[in-house]
């Protein structure tokens, strides 16, 4: 599965990374960022909880 963060909608709620902390992470400006976007299987479940939770829904998941 890969992750990836919508620039355009994200506006730093930092759900993401309270949730999914080893997929996600913040910038200094506290919007997300997704450095290994193949998402291992093991954090699959948490990372797709992130994206649910998202407020601006700007987290996609294929
Ligand atoms: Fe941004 Fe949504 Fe995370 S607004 S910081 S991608 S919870």
């Amino acid at each position: 599965m890969r992750v990836a963060v919508d620039e355009d909608r994200c506006r730093g709620h930092g759900v993401c990374f309270a949730i999914c902390p080893d997929v996600f992470v913040l910038t200094d400006d506290g919007y997300a960022e997704v450095p290994e976007p193949e998402v291992p299987a093991a954090l699959e479940h948490s990372a797709r909880e992130a994206a649910e939770n998202c407020p601006e829904r700007a987290i996609t998941l294929s």
